[in-house]
């Protein structure tokens, strides 16, 4: 099947990206794997005619919104973010009425819907330093609640008004597991994703994207840790640190969309190119303007 897949790889010129969060077995043959800001990045700089999408829906739409010439294959049409579309357009135009001087800043965890209807995008890794360099006061940062209040709470001169869409995956590693594990490895350092809540963030030792966690546990004089994300990151922490421990803190963490994702479905998708990533040119023009303006501001 590997064969197979690295054959029909060259033969159709097809790049292979994937998130981190995708089983290991596909995450080992892609070409580059990834956070949300590294795919949305690489997606631009790749030579080959069609890029393979190993993800969610939205990180396919995104790779589409920022190469039109180009052909996006998913490798699952189905694997899909719930919170991608937890925000109402109403509300976004009530927001933009009530406080005509705020910036919608809209986390790439979201449909192209809800970004052509935003001023700019933000991924994990880069949302501060996006957030800082934007002159409004206000600020309507969808649809993630989790990753506006860790981002709120270090920008006290801004005027956050939050949203409640959350990640089930993230929201379900709570806190008491997380001392529970802490009990049982007190020499862990404890690596979180700001889509977790509150309480997991404050007794947490890091906070940080997928790949800023890996690279954390990589540079790191500890050798325990407990990973307060999805598993599919043990893959490249157990890589990196083979001699170092990871530890999750339940049996939640564990995105089902993501793990859509089979060799199966992507020699599929090598054969016939499809299932295809298509779009009306009018809202992928409008959602193009907050990802540039992300990879712009995020530089
Ligand atoms: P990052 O890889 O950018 O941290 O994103 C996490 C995530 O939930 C993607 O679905
Ligand atoms: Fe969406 Fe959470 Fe799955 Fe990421 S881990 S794709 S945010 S449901």
């Amino acid at each position: 099947m590997i064969e197979e897949i690295k054959r029909l790889k060259e033969e159709k010129d097809v790049v292979i990206l994937a998130h981190y969060y995708v089983d290991g077995a596909v995450q080992e043959l892609a070409d580059f794997v990834g956070d949300s800001y590294f795919l949305a990045k690489k997606a631009k700089e790749v030579t080959q005619q069609n890029i393979l999408f190993c993800g969610v829906s939205f990180m396919g739409e995104s790779a589409k919104i920022l190469n039109p010439g180009k052909r996006v294959i998913m490798a699952d049409e189905l694997a899909d973010c719930p919170m991608a579309h937890m925000v109402d357009i109403d509300r976004i135009h009530e927001v933009r009425k009530e406080y005509p001087d705020v910036a919608v800043v809209c986390y790439v965890n979201s449909t192209a819907e809800i970004k052509a209807e935003s001023d700019v995008c933000v991924t994990s890794s880069n949302a501060l330093r996006v957030v800082e360099k934007l002159p409004n006061k206000h600020i309507f940062f969808i649809p993630d609640n989790n990753l506006a209040r860790y981002i709120a709470k270090q920008m006290p001169e801004k005027e956050f008004i939050f949203n409640d869409g959350f990640c089930h995956v993230h929201k379900s590693i709570v806190k008491e597991e997380v001392l529970k594990a802490k009990e049982l490895h007190p020499e862990a350092l404890i690596l979180t994703h700001p889509e977790c809540t509150e309480d997991v963030v404050e007794i947490s030792d890091f906070v940080g994207s997928t790949s800023e966690i890996i690279d954390f546990a990589t540079a790191s004089d500890a050798n325990v840790f407990i990973i307060c994300t999805e598993v599919g990151v043990f893959y490249e922490l157990e890589q990196k640190n083979p001699q170092k421990k990871f530890y999750s803190v339940g049996h939640r963490q564990f995105c089902p969309n993501m793990k859509r994702i089979t060799l199966e479905k992507v020699k599929d998708a090598l054969e016939t190119l499809q299932p295809e990533v298509v779009m009306d040119e009018d809202m992928r023009v409008k959602a193009n303007a907050p990802l540039e303006k992300m990879l712009e501001l995020a530089k």
